[in-house]
């Protein structure tokens, strides 16, 4: 399969969010990464529904929401209302993971289940079947335009050896300091989504760039 993008509007201009959107629209990117931030489980604050709800009114590529948030089964009626294509769940705040990942789907939304970069690959052997996508964050959650966690590109390897070895269709996808040099070797390493902030939208050419990121081979 070749590989996705989906830029993150965690970076982009909130004063111009139509305009960016609508660059997103134009571009090759294959989707739309939201980052969904409570200042709990994230020493951050992002957006919410009212402002989701604007966006999905214009956006024209799937919403991949990630929520850095705790209790995320409590909202998994309003993202599915919004629309979204993902809804993204962080292994770290759910008790009962393989409850949240079933009642996602049953609201006819794709589950992702996401690692903070501390958390090992191998707590996702029991629920690795169930979901549709793997995120492994390559920063510490919560702000754009941090460094690259350089055992992210190790991690993604034996992630897709346990997906691999378990016949799992879930799709992983990197989240964190994605240029197209770490890029490139998330891919060799497996990787089959790539989410970049600062990387896109910080760029002269956010259009251009998320082509470069596209052509990646
Ligand atoms: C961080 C977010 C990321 C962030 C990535 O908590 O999950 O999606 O926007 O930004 P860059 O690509 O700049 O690291
Ligand atoms: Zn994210």
């Amino acid at each position: 399969m070749k590989h996705l993008i989906a830029p993150s509007l965690l970076s982009a201009d909130f004063l111009d969010l139509r305009k960016e959107v609508e660059m997103v629209n134009q571009s090759e990117a294959d989707w739309l990464h939201l980052d969904i931030m409570d200042g709990v489980f994230v020493p951050n604050i992002s957006f919410g529904f009212p402002v989701l709800k604007a966006i999905k009114a214009i956006c024209q590529k799937p919403m991949d929401a990630h929520l850095m948030i705790v209790e995320p089964h409590k909202f998994i009626r309003d993202f599915a209302e919004v629309g979204v294509y993902m809804m993204n769940v962080h292994y770290e705040t759910c008790a009962h993971l393989h409850r949240t990942v079933g009642a996602i789907k049953e609201a006819g939304m794709k589950a992702g289940v996401t690692l903070n970069p501390h958390t090992p690959v191998s707590v996702l052997e029991d629920i690795v079947d169930e979901a549709d996508m793997i995120l492994l964050m390559s920063v510490d959650p919560g702000y754009s335009g941090q460094k690259f966690i350089e055992h992210s590109v190790e991690k993604t390897a034996r992630l897709r050896e346990l997906i691999d070895r378990r016949g799992s269709r879930a799709l992983i996808q990197l989240d964190g300091g994605v240029n197209l040099e770490t890029g490139k070797r998330l891919l060799d390493a497996g990787a089959d989504i790539l989410v970049a902030g600062n990387f896109v939208f910080k760029s002269p050419d956010p259009t251009a760039t998320i082509k470069a990121l596209k052509d990646l081979k």
